[in-house]
This record gives structure tokens, C-alpha cells and sequence, in this order.
């Protein structure tokens, strides 16, 4: 049996509807008085539809939908409406209700907008509410928010199309995760997904790089090179952090998008390509379209369709499932068994603004497995950082605060030059020298602790990503030799 909850201030109307409904014996009514009352049901009893009057005191019909809809997204909402207030009735269509039923109300239409809500409930829940597939079914997708509903909603539509498609959001809010499920999630799944990082790459091997070269195409192009797009072929190329491609690329990279085809450097054969691209930024494409450091052609060519990714801080409902989803995760790498989180530590977490979003989230529950020794993570084994953000120091904890780890701005703090660990005999004073050696023990010391991860250790050790990368190279460090295996 369906559970289907009236919500009218009209006792006579929802005696009707509860008579009619009875009466196919398909679904088991219950009823509520205004929209407060109708929330309170919603989230004890979980009913498959509501039926919702919009003129109701205490609380109306559009406020009690926007509530409804974020404690089950998966709710069928159909509106009930005078016709007077259609314009109410096309609005809260707007805001997730399947349809609107006029007054008076007539039995046949009711039962048949019910059954045609639910059959377009089944056949969307099936492909929204279920998280995209990823790569190899190890790894969740998280999101029970109505805006990452959405979100899963673009990607399940955009997967079954060609088009490229433009994934905006700031940094660690899942635009590679997005990237790889429409990947996963289309025709093209059997093929590869090949990255590409915009950012990483110097402007010179660019051009290589994604279109490969012939020998002797250049000094040191000793061998031919197959380009990113040929070693995509018949799959997906993602080029991350679009918004750091040099002019000139983009230039040749909007020909090959227009003309399917592409040359690599020093040959004069064309090579046409069959290759979805898929392009993420949390940069302001149109700030830098204004400035004239993105072409606004290329723009249009690869925000066909965009995917907006919310920031956590603006879906704090599904920290707790990606904190569970983290905890397991964790458990399993540091063979732990941690139950979860203490309920302080749960509050401060929703209080917390989260500017490195789900990675930030991630490190902070890795972090805290470290230092944890309970089987809850408590407060006390929360970051400096973080604890001090929300307001709470040191003082008012009744543990120390235990942070032997650097994390965000920790690391550039004078007080991590001691553990770096860098002696300066008396005879050898030389200012550079010893900068440079710091910048480089930094460097890796920061590379280890956020796993060879340049955006990361970027955002968390306060090192601008393009000094970080050019220090990389001054140094000739390898981030990957600190990644995790
Ligand atoms: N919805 C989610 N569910 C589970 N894990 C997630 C989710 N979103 C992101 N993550 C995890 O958070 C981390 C950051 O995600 P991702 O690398 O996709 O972010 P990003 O937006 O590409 O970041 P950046 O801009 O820094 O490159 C990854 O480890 C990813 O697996
Ligand atoms: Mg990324």
C-alpha cells in the first residue's frame, strides 16, 4: 500500500479525498491540518505522495513543499488549488511539485494525476535518486540534497548525449567525481577516461601533449608521441582546470572541437577524432572572458551544458552521509573501527564553512583518524584550524587539542621550521641558500601530508598553486612519488 498524507485546513475536503482514495484500496490515507502539522508527518511516517493545500494557516502550502522536498526529495508533492491561485500552483511546479489539482475536486481526476505521479516517481527515482555509477562501484557518489539530486539529474540526462559539457564549482567540490560518473554513466564507458590538468602543463609541451608530435618535431622529441586526444579515442577526455589553458591553445583546441580533427605538432597529416570532451573550472570564465584571457567562443562551445556544483557549505544535509561514507572508507585503509562522530564534534562540523569543500571534509575525518584513540571522533582530534574558525579554543575544551599534523595554514607558522628540521651551522650563513633549503623541505613535507596532491597542498600549506608548481620544478620534485599507492 502507497502511503498518501492530505494536508487541507478543509476537514470536509480531506474526508472526501480520504473516500475517494480509500476506495481503490491502493493507498492508506493519512491527514494533516496546515503545513506544520503536514513536515511533522512527513518525517515521522515517510509517505510515497502528500497532497497539499496552498491556503493554510500556521504554515502555507509553498513554504511546507520547499521543507517537504529537502527532508525526502523523493517525495510527490501534487498541489491542491482554488482556481484563483493557479499562479501559486505553477510556481510550486517550479519548486518540485509533480502537478496541481484545481477545486473542486472530481474522483477520476485524482486517482489518475495520483497514478501518473507515481509512475513518473518510479521512473525518475530510478535514474535521479540512484547516484551515478563510478568507476568500479568501490566508490559512492553522496548526495541526498535536493541540489545534488540535481546535480545527479544533469549527469544521468548529459551521460545519454554527446555534448561537451562544462562542470563549474570551486575547488574539491567533486567536479572530477562528476566528470568521471558521465564518463562511467555513457556509451563511451567501455573506453578510457584520460585527464588532462591545464594548470600542470608548461605552455610550450601544450600543444604536444594533446595532440602528440612526430620525431624530431622539436629538440628532444626523440620519439613520435601519441597525443591525449588520439589516447582517447572512442572515450572521454577531461581537461581539468579549462580555465588555466593558454590563448593559444585554446585557439586550436575550439578548431578541433569545430572540425573534429585534429594535426600533431610537426606533421602534416590530419587525424580526425571521435573523443566527448568533458571541461571543469572553479575559475570566472566570464570575468576572464572580459578580460580577454578566455575566448569567449571556445566558452560557448563548452558551456553547451554546464554543471553548477554547490559548495558544502550550502548542503550541510549531506555532511553526515559523506562523513559516514569517509569513516568507513578510513576504516578499511587504516584497518580501524570507528563508530562515528561524537555529537559536539557532528555540530561543529555542520557550523564550519567548509572553503575546501568535500576534500577539506575528507582530510579533516583522515586527520582526525589519526589522532583519534576512542572509537568516536571527539572535538579534540578536530584541526586547530577548524576548532578555532567555529569558536573553540584550547580553553574551552576540556582535552588538549591534539595536533601534531600541519594542516591549513598551520604549515606556513613559524613553528613548523623546528620539525622541518633544517640546522644552520654558524660558518655557512648564506640568507638564499637556506631559504631554498626550507622552500624545499616545505615543499615536500607538504606534498607528503596531502598525498602528492598539487590543489590541495596548494589551498591547505597557503601556497598560490602557480608558485607552488614553478617551485616543483625549481626543485625537480616528483608529487607523485608522495602519493598514496
Ligand atoms: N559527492 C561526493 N561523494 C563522495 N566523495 C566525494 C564527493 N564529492 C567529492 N568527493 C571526494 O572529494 C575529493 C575531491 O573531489 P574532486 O577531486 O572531484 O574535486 P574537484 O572539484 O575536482 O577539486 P579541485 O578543484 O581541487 O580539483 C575526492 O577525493 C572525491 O572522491
Ligand atoms: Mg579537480
Amino acid at each position: 500500500m502507497l502511503k498518501v498524507l492530505v494536508v487541507d485546513d478543509d476537514r470536509g475536503l480531506r474526508l472526501s479525498l480520504r473516500s475517494i482514495l480509500e476506495q481503490s484500496e491502493m493507498y492508506q490515507v493519512e491527514e494533516a491540518e496546515n503545513g506544520q502539522e503536514a513536515i511533522a508527518k512527513v518525517e515521522q511516517s515517510k509517505p510515497n505522495v502528500v497532497i497539499l493545500d496552498v491556503d493554510m494557516p500556521i504554515m502555507d502550502g509553498l513554504t511546507a513543499l520547499k521543507k517537504i522536498k529537502q527532508i525526502d526529495p523523493s517525495t510527490v508533492v501534487i498541489i491542491l488549488t482554488a482556481h484563483a491561485s493557479i499562479e501559486n500552483a505553477v510556481q510550486a511546479v517550479k519548486e518540485g511539485a509533480y502537478d496541481y489539482l484545481a477545486k473542486p475536486l472530481r474522483a477520476d481526476e485524482v486517482l489518475q494525476i495520483l497514478q501518473d505521479a507515481l509512475k513518473a516517481h518510479q521512473l525518475i527515482s530510478n535514474l535521479v535518486l540512484s547516484a551515478p555509477t563510478l568507476m568500479d562501484g568501490r566508490q559512492d557518489f553522496i548526495g541526498k540534497t535536493v541540489e545534488m539530486q540535481k546535480v545527479f539529474h544533469l549527469i544521468h540526462r548529459l551521460s545519454k548525449v554527446d555534448t561537451p559539457v562544462l562542470i563549474r564549482g570551486a575547488s574539491g567540490t567533486g567536479k572530477e567525481l562528476v566528470a568521471r560518473a558521465i564518463h562511467m554513466n555513457s556509451t563511451r564507458k567501455k573506453e578510457k577516461f584520460v585527464a588532462i590538468n591545464c594548470s600542470a602543463l608548461a605552455e610550450n609541451l601544450f600543444e604536444s601533449e594533446l595532440f602528440g608530435h612526430e620525431k624530431g618535431a622539436f629538440t628532444g622529441a626523440d620519439q613520435r608521441k601519441i597525443g591525449k586526444f588520439q589516447y582517447a579515442e572512442g572515450g572521454t577526455l577531461f581537461l581539468d582546470e579549462a580555465g588555466d589553458m593558454p590563448l593559444a591553445m585554446q585557439v586550436k583546441l575550439l578548431r578541433v572541437l569545430q572540425e573534429r580533427k585534429f594535426t600533431p605538432v610537426g606533421s602534416n597529416r590530419e587525424i580526425g577524432m571521435n573523443v566527448r570532451i568533458v571541461a571543469a573550472t572553479n575559475r570566472n570564465l566570464e570575468e576572464m572572458i572580459a578580460k580577454g584571457e578566455f575566448r569567449e567562443d571556445l566558452f560557448y562551445r563548452l558551456n553547451v551544458i554546464p554543471i553548477y556544483l554547490p559548495n558544502l557549505k550550502d548542503r550541510i544535509n549531506d555532511i553526515d552521509h559523506l562523513v559516514c561514507h569517509f569513516i568507513s572508507k578510513f576504516n578499511k585503509i587504516h584497518e580501524r573501527k570507528i563508530q562515528g562522530l561524537s555529537p559536539e564534534a557532528a555540530t561543529l562540523l555542520k557550523k564550519y564553512t567548509w572553503p575546501g569543500n568535500i576534500r577539506e571534509l575528507e582530510n579533516v575525518i583522515e586527520h582526525a583518524f589519526v589522532l583519534e584513540t576512542g572509537d568516536k571522533i571527539s572535538i579534540a582530534s578536530l584541526p586547530e584550524k577548524l576548532l578555532s574558525k567555529v569558536g573553540v579554543t584550547n580553553h574551552n575544551l576540556q582535552m588538549p587539542v591534539k595536533n601534531p599534523l600541519p594542516y591549513g595554514n598551520d604549515l606556513s607558522n613559524q613553528n613548523v621550521s623546528p620539525q622541518v628540521g633544517i640546522i644552520i651551522a654558524d660558518d655557512k650563513l648564506d640568507f638564499s641558500k637556506h631559504k631554498e633549503m626550507f622552500e624545499r623541505e616545505f615543499i615536500t613535507k607538504a606534498l607528503k601530508t596531502f598525498n602528492g596532491r598539487i590543489n590541495q597542498t596548494a589551498l591547505h600549506a597557503n601556497i598560490p598553486k602557480k608558485t607552488l608548481l614553478r617551485k616543483i620544478e625549481k626543485y625537480g620534485i616528483n608529487p607523485r612519488n608522495y602519493m598514496k599507492k
